[in-house]
């Protein structure tokens, strides 16, 4: 869909995002990416890419917002009602794999806001990461 298609909220959700990306700490893949995330009680948390030099330790940006808001509100309490992404080159950009089951973590219905490669997406965890990795059935 059009980047216009998406609700109001999730349009406000991606220029944070946006304005995250403009922090990321990325030398040596020189692609930025900036994520935001809404949580059920109406917050707004964002984070970026942070890489390292020994290139395993990076961390992307939708673990460091998940890492702010966990820092921000304390553990156990929040839960994640939609996450945007969105990168410095404009390319689709979907969450890696990684990512998804953190986010799965902190919310079983979370909303996820990105580009595809078939233009903007905003589909489920359940639909990006189905049967995510739990220790019990819920
Ligand atoms: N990256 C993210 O931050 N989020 C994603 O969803 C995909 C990839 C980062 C990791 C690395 O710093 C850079 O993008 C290039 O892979």
């Amino acid at each position: 869909m059009n980047k216009s298609s998406l609700s109001e909220s999730e349009q406000q959700l991606l220029e944070v995002a946006t304005q995250a990306l403009t922090k990321a700490y990325a030398p040596y893949s020189q692609f930025r990416v900036g994520a935001a995330l809404l949580t059920t009680t109406g917050k707004i948390y964002a984070g970026c890419n942070i890489e390292n030099v020994s290139y395993g330790l990076g961390v992307c940006a939708e673990r460091n917002a998940i890492a702010n808001a966990m820092i921000a509100e304390g553990g156990y309490t929040i839960e994640i009602k939609a996450i945007a992404v969105t990168n410095s080159q404009n390319v689709p950009c979907s969450p890696c794999g990684a990512c998804r089951q953190v986010i799965w973590e902190f919310g079983k219905q979370t909303q996820i806001i990105f580009l595809g490669s078939q233009g903007w997406q905003n589909l489920t965890i359940k639909e990006l990461l189905p049967e995510g990795f739990t220790e019990f059935a819920l």
